[in-house]
Parts: structure tokens; C-alpha cells; sequence
């Protein structure tokens, strides 16, 4: 049985997420995770995924694996007896660069698995799951990433609160750029955690700050008038600057970005490294997509909300 799962950026929201303020999120299905799961004629589990240099058993890998905790996780709460399988991963996310690598594997994996053992789950369920696994590897996480990712939609996204999806007014189109540098989330959600506690009133400033924006974001997604967002791109990229998220690295191919046409450009998810991304006008995503890429960005998609 085969399923896949995409990959994500965040629009607005990022961080200010953490701490029940709102955040927008939407999928990015030119990069997905693809599992089949098989029967195998071999004892124990079996996982490939060559993106990863994986090839094990599953008893092999260390405790906490992702992928070998995902798999014990779900034949532990389903109460079923671990079968002999094959299980192949491959994935065209880039790992620890804001495009939810992990959240994808843990759902595509469930989902794979769900379907081989036919004991089917609801989207609440691979949501719930994949958010668990989620808590597993990075702390203290909204619960996002899992989010956006289980639905393939847009969604307004609230902690612990039952996931929005939304539609946009009229496509718009976003050029995401990959500063290559991998930026474990964890530590940048360390660091916005320590400037709350030394300043709260000013870091709850900026999340109010950042909320209004991710406010009006949604509607003028869903009242058909993307070209607003440009602008509050650019100061939600200013708040999360102040956050000390950001790195010169993002600094660059989000201004490169403007100059090069983008109606605006914020960096996306964790930051200090990983990925940002910009508005544009469809005619426009080529050439400002080549820009990054000549300003040192190791990656570049264009992806269209519709
Ligand atoms: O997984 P990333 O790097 O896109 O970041 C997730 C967004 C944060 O708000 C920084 C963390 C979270 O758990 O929501």
C-alpha cells in the first residue's frame, strides 16, 4: 500500500503559533514524502529510504528513531501483533528547512500503515497521531506542521484548537528559497522562549503585532486580494527579525527577492537558516526565483495557491 504526504511553508504566524496566537500555513506539493509498505518474506520490519542512508531492521535502530518510533507507536495503539514488512520511504523534502519533513514521514508512514493493516484512520486521527510523534522530537511544537500537512490545505491554524481550512479569493503564487543552512526548530523556538521570559510585555507585543497581520492575511486570501499580503510579508519579517529569528543569510534572499519584482518576502518557519519565501506576480516567479538562486540560495519552488 502506497501514500504520500507534502510538504508545507508557513505564510504568517510562525513562533507567535507557540503561544495560542494564530498562523497561517499552507501545503507545497511539489515536494512530498511517498511510503509503500509490502509484505515481507523476511522476519521483523524493514525500512529503505536511500534519501536518509537507511536500510534497517527496525529493532536496529536507536530508541526515539523517528521512523522506528512512528511504526512502534502505531502498532502499539492499534493493539495489533508487529507483522514482517517492507517499508520504503522516499522523500523530496529537504530535511530541517522549514518544509516539514518529519510531520510528512510520520503522516505518509501512518497513513501506509494504516491502509497495509486495514485498520483505516480518520485526518483527525493521522492528525492527532502525527502530532504526538511531533512532541516526541521537538519539545514543545504547535502542532502546525501535522496540521497543514495531514489536510493538504490551506489552514488557519490555532493550538489545540480544531484545525480551519480556508480557500484563496484567486490563486496567488509563492517563490520559496532554500538558504541551505539546516536550522534545527528547536533551537530557534529556544531562543524566542529565553526572550520571553527576559522581556515578556515585548515579545507579547510583537506576537499581538503578528497576529493583526495574520488577521488580515486571511482575509485578503480568502476575499481574492493576495497582492495585500506583499506588504505583510515584509513586516512580519521586521517582527520576527526583532524575534532574533532571522539570519543574514534569510536577510539576503528576502531582499534579494524584492528587488528582484517580489511584492514581498518574509523568511518561513523556524528561521536562522532553512527557508523564506516571497509574493509574486505569476509572470514574475521565474526571474525572481533565479535571483535567489544567484544570491546563494541552494533551492528554489514555485508554488501556486489555489
Ligand atoms: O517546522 P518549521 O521550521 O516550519 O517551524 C515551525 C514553526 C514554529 O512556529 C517556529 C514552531 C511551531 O511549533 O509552530
Amino acid at each position: 500500500m502506497k501514500a504520500s504526504a507534502p510538504g508545507k511553508v508557513i505564510l504568517f504566524g510562525e513562533h507567535a503559533v507557540v503561544y495560542g496566537h494564530p498562523a497561517l500555513a499552507i501545503p507545497v506539493t511539489q515536494v512530498h514524502v511517498d511510503v509503500e509498505v509490502l509484505d515481507s518474506s523476511r522476519r521483523g520490519i524493514w525500512i529503505h529510504a536511500p534519501g536518509i542512508n537507511l536500510d534497517a531492521e527496525l529493532n536496529s535502530l536507536p530508541d526515539g528513531h523517528p521512523v522506528g518510533s512512528v511504526i512502534l507507536n502505531f502498532f502499539q495503539r492499534q493493539g495489533i501483533p508487529v507483522p514482517a514488512l517492507d517499508i520504503a520511504i522516499e522523500s523530496t523534502i529537504p530535511v530541517a528547512a522549514g518544509l516539514g519533513s518529519g510531520a510528512a514521514v510520520s503522516v505518509a508512514l501512518v497513513r501506509a500503515l494504516a491502509l497495509h493493516t486495514a485498520n483505516p484512520l480518520s485526518d483527525e486521527q493521522v492528525n492527532e497521531f502525527a502530532y504526538e510523534i511531533e512532541k516526541l522530537h521537538h519539545g514543545t511544537p504547535s502542532g502546525i506542521d501535522n496540521t497543514v500537512i495531514t489536510y493538504a490545505k490551506p489552514v488557519y491554524f490555532v493550538k489545540d484548537m480544531p484545525a480551519i481550512t480556508f480557500k484563496a479569493g484567486k490563486p496567488f503564487t509563492i517563490v520559496i528559497g532554500d538558504t541551505g543552512i539546516p536550522a534545527p526548530t528547536k533551537e530557534s523556538v529556544g531562543s524566542v522562549r529565553r526572550l520571553r521570559m527576559h522581556d515578556q510585555c515585548a515579545v507579547e507585543n510583537i506576537f499581538n503585532e503578528i497576529e493583526q497581520i495574520t488577521l488580515i492575511g486571511r482575509r485578503s486570501i480568502e476575499s481574492g486580494k493576495p497582492e495585500l499580503l506583499g506588504e505583510l510579508m515584509d513586516q512580519n519579517h521586521e517582527f520576527l527579525q526583532a524575534l532574533t529569528v532571522s539570519s543574514p543569510e534569510l536577510d539576503n534572499l528576502v531582499k534579494t527577492a524584492r528587488k528582484a519584482g517580489a511584492l514581498g518576502a518574509k523568511l518561513s518557519g523556524g528561521g536562522r537558516g532553512g527557508n523564506m519565501i516571497a509574493l509574486v506576480e505569476q509572470p514574475k516567479a521565474q526571474a525572481v526565483a533565479g535571483a535567489l538562486i544567484s544570491a546563494g540560495a541552494k533551492h528554489t519552488i514555485i508554488t501556486e495557491v489555489s
